[in-house]
């Protein structure tokens, strides 16, 4: 059994609501899954005792990229979150029409990398929330517990 930390940003619930699914789906597989808010979670050490860590966050920027409000400030200290080693992959709710579809979703690979992480499935992007797209969620679920 693996543990697998689960950190999302969200205004609208979208990522939220695929953070969840991919939770339920992974503690289906027999793991343990812990889903917390961007939020509501300090940097220091995260990731600490955790097998693999799993980054949702959605974009509101125009031209640039802009990372949901709740998640920016844990990027900006992603070097404190104990990510060197682990394993991690990125998902993110967005819309095609802004021109950084999901754009979080690449950010936070290439810093994870910076960082000494493996990233261990392709990012999900997708619209609307899990229920949109249920097999893209389950195709990013079964990526993840695979590689576990
Ligand atoms: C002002 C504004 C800027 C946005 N910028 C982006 C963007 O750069 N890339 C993207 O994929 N979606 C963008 N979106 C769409 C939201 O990210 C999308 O609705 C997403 O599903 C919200 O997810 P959340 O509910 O988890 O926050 C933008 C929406 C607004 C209103």
């Amino acid at each position: 059994m693996s543990k697998v930390l689960i950190v999302y940003g969200s205004s609208t619930g979208n990522t939220q609501s695929i953070a969840e699914k991919v939770g339920e789906l992974i503690r289906a597989a027999g793991h343990e899954a812990n889903v917390v808010n961007a939020g509501e979670v300090a940097p220091d050490n995260l990731t600490e005792g955790y097998d693999a860590a799993l980054f949702g966050c959605s974009a509101w920027g125009e031209e640039e990229l802009e990372m949901q409000d709740d998640f920016l400030p844990l990027f900006e200290a992603f070097d404190k979150a104990g990510l060197s080693g682990r394993k991690v992959a990125a998902f993110a709710s967005g819309d095609q029409t802004y021109t950084h579809f999901c754009g979080a979703v690449d950010a936070i690979e290439e810093r994870a990398r910076e960082l000494g992480a493996t990233v261990i499935a392709d990012g999900l992007k997708m619209e609307g929330d899990a229920t949109a797209d249920p097999d893209a969620v389950d195709a990013f679920a079964q990526a993840v517990i695979k590689n576990l």
